[in-house]
């Protein structure tokens, strides 16, 4: 038997990929062509000006080590562009590049959590967070996100704070959130900082999806009194369309910072150099942002009327990120699948992928399916209406 890490054993992996595995299988053997509403990535070409300023500099050379917290310029230029959009005087020793959001969630939990300590989660949530804090020993506790067919998915203060205990060391927050797609009501986030305040906790803020917004106001943390126990997360990922480029930053005060770029000079040494040159280009790329957010905001328009139309399932219209999260109760109980086994056999049945609600990673989830709608009409179209052909023939 091999000696692995008693940490390494409290992961249980990216359980995302076991579906594409059944879909390739699928294709193979029946023949089918699938359609894949398990994708969590813009599918447009990350701007040209960014490209091309990546590619200028690895022409010039710029291909060595920057310094751990990445290039001073490029936390410059993140430290101006949020003061502006967010009314504050953030520094550039308040920001850190990391590789990638999850690298920069990664650190978080790092500089913070013990063995023992309790981490605040939403169930559903992105499925990395409880992973980590298993890996590193702590415990997640999670707090119910409601939904309701008029309001969509909320989550109840009252519910955060009688989760918190003398073990509470970190809330994790998403907004706009994975994968439900709600961008959450503005108070949600107020009242988060305000209660992690007051109770000494870490607010641990995901905002990667900050501009895919559709309706409503978005409310960031930064808007907020967040210096004192704020560690803010977001990237260039999905903005920009740049998730294989892996570049993330991470905002909070200066000697969090000097803690973060401690650790990331013994895990990466540093973010990729010449990437993050191509990263200064983003900054003029908005015109390109708010045409990709246009064409999301139609895909999923089109993913809600085709949804609606398929019987016993009730969906609500995402406000935000780019996955809608149907409730398949109904038919979860007519069939006596859970939704993994319904995920299967829509692979099967109509070689189209979405996620089971459970990988996010409780309970609450368990009675939904998550599609992504990043990705063409017509294969949305098409998507949906395989989905619902299985689905009729499902019930009999
Ligand atoms: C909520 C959330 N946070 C972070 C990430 C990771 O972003 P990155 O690709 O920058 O590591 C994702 C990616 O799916 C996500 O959904």
């Amino acid at each position: 038997m091999e000696n692995y890490s008693r940490s390494l054993s409290r992961l249980t992996g990216e359980s995302t990929l076991l579906y594409q595995e059944i879909a390739r299988n699928v294709e193979r053997t029946k023949g089918i062509k699938t359609i894949n509403f398990g994708i969590g990535q813009p599918d447009l070409p990350t701007p040209k000006r960014i490209r091309e300023e990546a590619k200028s500099a690895l022409d010039k050379g710029f291909t060595a080590y920057t310094p751990a917290l990445g290039l001073d310029e490029l936390r410059s230029r993140v430290a101006e562009f949020l003061s502006q959009r967010y009314g504050d005087n953030i520094v550039k020793d308040e920001v850190a590049i990391t590789p990638g959001a999850k690298t920069a969630l990664f650190l978080a939990f790092l500089t913070y959590v013990n063995p023992g300590d309790e981490v605040i989660l939403f169930d559903p949530s992105f499925y990395s967070y409880a992973e980590v804090v298993n890996l590193l020993g702590g415990k997640p506790v999670y707090v119910p996100i409601r939904f309701d067919s008029d309001r969509g998915f909320y989550v109840d203060v009252n519910d955060v704070v009688s989760r918190i205990s003398s073990k509470t060391k970190m809330i994790v927050y998403n907004n706009p959130h994975n994968p439900t797609g709600m961008n959450f009501d503005p108070k949600l986030s107020e009242e988060l900082v305000k209660i992690s305040r007051e109770r000494n906790i870490i607010l641990l803020s995901d905002e990667i999806y900050d501009y895919f917004v559709y309706e409503g106001r978005f409310k960031s943390v930064l808007e907020e009194e967040w210096r004192n126990n704020v560690i803010y997360v977001n990237g260039f990922s999905k903005t920009f369309s740049m998730t294989g480029w892996r570049l993330g930053y991470i905002v909070a005060r200066k000697e969090v910072i000097g803690k973060i770029g401690i650790l990331a000079s013994n895990i990466y040494t540093c973010p990729t150099s010449f990437a993050q040159k191509g990263a200064l280009a983003s900054f003029d790329a908005f015109d390109e942002v708010k045409e990709m957010i246009d064409l999301f905001r139609r895909r999923r328009d089109v993913m809600f009327s085709e949804l609606s139309k398929v019987k016993d399932i009730k969906v609500y219209k995402s406000s935000g990120a780019f996955y809608m999260f149907p409730d398949f109760s109904s038919i979860l109980r007519n069939t006596g699948l859970d939704s993994k086994g319904l995920a299967i056999k829509l692979i099967e049945d109509s070689g189209v992928i979405t996620i089971p609600g459970e990988v996010f990673p409780e309970r609450v989830g368990t009675n939904f399916l998550r599609l992504s709608f990043a990705l063409g009409e017509e294969k949305i179209k098409e998507g949906v209406e395989r989905m619902k052909i299985a689905l009729e023939k499902l019930a009999g």
